[in-house]
This record gives C-alpha cells, structure tokens and sequence, in this order.
C-alpha cells in the first residue's frame, strides 16, 4: 500500500469540501479507461488538438523561431501517446533541424513505449528518455545552456486550479531562460452543450473512470466503497469556464479505508470532487501569464476554434 495515497485520501475525504486527487486515476485500468475516453465521439479535445498537429505544424515551427543550424532540445512534459507529437516532429525532422527530443515521464514504461513508436517512424530522431520529475530534470538540463523548447499539450494544465497553474508556471519558468518556448495546449472556452457530454458519455466510460477511483481505494487502500451507491456527477459554467467532476453520494452512508476504525460520513447528495478540467480563453491566461515569466507570442487553434495551442516566450 502506498503512504501517500492512503494519507492523500485520508486528507480529501476530511475536508469539508471533499476532495479525492485527480493524479490517482490513472492506475492500470484508469489508463485502459482514459485511452477509451480519447475515443469517444463526446471527447472533442484530443481530436481538435491533434487537428492542430496535423494541419499547422508550419504556423507552429514559425511561431517558435527556430532555425535549422542552430541545436535546440525539444523537452515533452509527460510522455503522452505520441501522436500529435509525432506530427510535429515529422518536418522537424524533414527539414534537418538539429534537435534532441527529450520526453520527461515519472514512468519508464511510458518512455518506452513513446520512444519505441517514434523511433519506428521516424529513424534518424534522436531521443533522449528522461525518467523522473518533471522539475528535478529541467533542473538538471539547464547545466547546459541550449535553447529549449517545451511541450505542454492536452490542457494538463486545465487539471490544475489558476493557483496551482500559476505555481507551476512560474517554476516552469525559472527553470528556463529568456527566448526559450512554452508550447501549452490549453481547451477553450465554449458552450456547456459541447463541454458536458465530454465529461458525460453516452456509453457510460466516463463514469466508470471516475467510479474506478473508489474501486482503486478499496482495493488499494482496503476501503469499503459501495460504487453502486455513488453517481457520476459533471458539471461545467460557460461564464468561468470551469468544468469539474464529482462522485456523489446516493444516500448517507459512512465509508471507511485501511481497515482502522476511522471512517468518514457521506450524506445524501453530498459530492466529493474528483477532477478539474478547466477551459480557458485569452483573458484568463494572460491573467495567470501575468504572475509569471511568460508571454504570449502566437495562438493557433483548430478549425471549430474548440482546443489552442499557445507558443509562449519566456521573457
Ligand atoms: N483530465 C482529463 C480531462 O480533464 C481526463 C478526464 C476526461 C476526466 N474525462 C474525465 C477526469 C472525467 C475526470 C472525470 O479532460
């Protein structure tokens, strides 16, 4: 059993807002669910980026002004699947850039596997694993001084409240130098009758993610969750542009987890948050932009204008 989940859990559930943290989705059958999710006809955000990815790569390599002579490395934050990254890479590595792509995941089996897949498509790529923290290793590289350029995609970011955004941001940000890139995928801003059903299929995925939480506690951290007695609940303001997951409780009841005596009281509808997911526009990261050391340089979105990619200059 882990100390930090069991202590994580037993902290979100105290609150008076419970809270469980998002990061403990993505356990093996999380991640089997989560790649069901990005299928999913509802679930527009990795089609609307990939879009992106497909048809201005261009827009994108101008916006980051690079130039083929001159060594950069391309750092990805999470390993990703490697589709829309692939994209990218393709006429990077077409026109002869001198470049190292270094993908950053605390899971080597991630690494792995992306790297696998893109050395298969693309041989001449040179790919450097980096395995571990995503700060502990952008420390370690800025030893050297080259031009960096670092990929955020999938709106991560969105799964972190404004304060925690700007936190990482700004520690994202002393860890490069001035003229190095951001490139951050973030999901707009648009109406509740697109953003809820990604959040609230119709085959019932989503909910089994989310319910999937409380089957990892108990088997985990041997609570005694009963998943027939939580609803998935999603919810989304257009006006503040966030979108948020709940498992709500069906009736009062008292769960207990690691077998001890304590236990915790859910009352009848009473919610506990699982997820955030929040969706931007410009006025939002230029608010959360202003605490930190970046800038906007250009924004490229998909044709629906639903997903942008921001490139985004450290000043
Ligand atoms: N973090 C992703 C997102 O915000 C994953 C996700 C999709 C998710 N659907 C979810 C997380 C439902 C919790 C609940 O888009």
């Amino acid at each position: 059993m882990s100390k930090q989940f069991l202590q994580d859990v037993e902290e979100g559930l105290s609150k008076s807002k419970k809270t469980i943290p998002s990061k403990y989705f993505y356990d093996k059958r999380g991640d089997e669910l989560f790649i069901k999710i990005m299928h999913l006809p509802e679930y527009y955000l990795t089609r609307s980026e990939l879009e992106i990815f497909q048809t201005k790569t261009a827009q994108i390599i101008e916006a980051l002004a690079l130039s083929p002579s001159s060594y950069f490395e391309l750092i990805e934050l999470g390993a990703g699947d490697g589709l829309k990254t692939l994209e990218l890479l393709k006429p990077l590595v077409v026109q002869n850039f001198s470049f190292d792509y270094m993908p950053i995941d605390i899971s080597m089996n991630a690494l792995e596997l992306i790297a696998d897949k893109l050395k298969g498509a693309l041989p001449s790529l040179s790919i450097k694993k980096q395995q571990g923290d995503y700060f502990k290793i952008l420390d370690s590289l800025k030893a050297t001084s080259h031009p960096k350029v670092v990929l955020f995609l999938g709106s991560s970011i969105g799964n972190m409240e404004d304060e925690e955004a700007i936190g990482f941001l700004s520690a994202l940000g002393s860890n490069l130098s001035k003229g190095d890139k951001l490139l951050l995928g973030v999901d707009l801003i648009k109406p509740a009758s697109v953003v809820l059903p990604a959040y609230n299929d119709s085959q019932g995925v989503t909910r089994d993610f989310n319910l999937n939480l409380l089957r990892r506690i108990n088997e985990e951290l041997h609570g005694d969750f009963n998943l027939n007695e939580f609803e998935h609940i999603p919810s989304y303001s257009e006006e503040d542009g966030y979108a948020r997951s709940y498992l709500k409780s069906r009736k009062d009841q008292k769960v207990r987890i690691n077998g001890n005596g304590n236990f915790y009281e859910l009352k009848e509808g009473e919610q506990i948050q699982t997820e955030v997911s929040r969706k931007y526009n410009d006025e939002i990261i230029n608010t959360i932009l202003e605490k930190t050391d970046f800038e906007i340089q250009s924004k490229i979105t998909d044709n629906k204008g639903y997903f942008a990619n921001y490139v985004l200059n450290r000043v």
